[in-house]
């Protein structure tokens, strides 16, 4: 187990498809839960300490668990430490912006909440709730689950955070009284501030576990969503076709990327247009999605919505990754 370590290092900035729905709803969007939920849970263990398990860690820490955060290494624990402590202290200043020793006890008070640890069997051992947030490689989060359930107790429920594996796949590798108990509990970047949680059922989910989560979600001041193990769920499986037909007008000729995005914010309403959009979220995360879609998924190949994208793939072969390289569809080289 690692004690809360005092060195800080950066934390590289990152980006994905959740990110971009941030776009659509806020912390001011419709909250079901005016008056926060008592959670099922008391102890929850999240799996990577990266973007998104270091903000749910916060966030259950926020709402009074207690929290185990694990990752494989001390050097990406020190990355979930650094990101948890900037996002508490800039809570604490909005929160307390008179009071310097209000923001340090705030910070400390949920700080101390959250033991970081590389031993996931350990981490899990008195785990009331999983939550998988680790890189995006079905392999490795099947092996992370076979391990968990060996050692994990008989009542703790295992879920997935992620965007873009069938959660039944995920958990096809835990014992068959488990998969009851598994589902899917998809967040969205930056975890602190986004409403939505997308609860997944898979066809094993029962409805205890599918109830708790929901307490979990509202305890957390969360606004929960239900959606069967489908691609994408809502929001991806809605987002990504619609960002992959623009590119599709745009490879055809019918308009500029310009007007494109133009028409999209002045005609519809979007505060962003889908190239912007494509751009803030990544090029390699569209095609990412859209490849395993199509190679996946037999109905959406038929119906064209993943077809791959040879303007897509050139820009992703050549670098051109959207803002975070400084280029996409638009330039952000930085001015001298
Ligand atoms: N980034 C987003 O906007 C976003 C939004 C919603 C869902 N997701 C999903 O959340 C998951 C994590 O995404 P992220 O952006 O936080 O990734 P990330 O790369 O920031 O972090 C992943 C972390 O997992 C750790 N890790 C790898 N193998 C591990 C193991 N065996 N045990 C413990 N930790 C391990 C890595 O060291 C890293 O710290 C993915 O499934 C992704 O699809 C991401």
């Amino acid at each position: 187990m690692l004690s809360r370590l005092s060195a800080i290092p950066k934390t590289p900035v990152r980006q994905c498809v959740g990110a971009y729905t941030r776009l659509y709803s806020t912390t001011n969007d419709t909250n079901p839960s005016k008056t926060k939920e008592t959670s099922p849970f008391e102890k929850v263990t999240v799996f990577g300490a990266g973007l998104m398990g270091a903000g749910i860690a916060q966030v259950s820490a926020m709402s009074n668990h207690q929290v185990q955060l694990v990752d494989v290494s001390e050097d990406a624990i020190n990355k979930g430490q650094t990101y948890i402590l900037k996002s508490l202290k800039r809570i604490a200043k909005k929160k307390f912006p008179e009071s310097q020793p209000e923001q340090i006890s705030f910070t400390e008070n949920i700080y101390s909440k959250i033991d970081f640890s590389t031993n996931p069997e350990l981490a899990v051992s008195n785990a009331d709730l999983v939550v998988e947030a680790i890189i995006e490689n079905i392999d490795i989060k099947r092996k992370i689950f076979t391990q968990l359930d060996a050692v994990a107790p008989k009542h703790t429920i295992f879920t997935s955070n992620t965007s873009s594996l069938p959660i039944a796949d995920i958990f096809s590798v835990v014992s068959e009284t488990r998969k009851a108990t598994t589902a899917g509990l998809h967040f969205f970047n930056p975890v602190s501030q986004m409403k939505l949680v997308e609860i997944v059922k898979s066809n094993t989910t029962n409805t205890d576990t599918f109830d708790k989560l929901t307490s979990f979600c509202l305890a957390l001041g969360k606004a929960p969503v239900t959606c069967k193990d489908t691609p994408g769920f809502i929001v991806n499986r809605l987002l990504v076709p619609y960002m992959m037909e623009a590119i599709r007008m745009l490879e055809r000729g019918d308009a500029s990327a310009k007007d494109i995005d133009t028409a999209m914010k002045l005609g519809a309403g979007y505060p962003m247009g889908p190239f912007e959009l494509l751009d803030y979220v990544g090029l390699d995360t569209v095609k990412f999605i859209t490849n395993g879609w199509y190679e996946s998924y037999p109905e959406l190949r038929a119906s064209g919505i993943a077809s791959p994208s040879k303007m897509l793939d050139d820009l992703v072969s050549s670098g051109k990754l959207g803002v975070k390289s400084g280029e996409g569809f638009y330039s952000y080289a930085k001015k001298a």
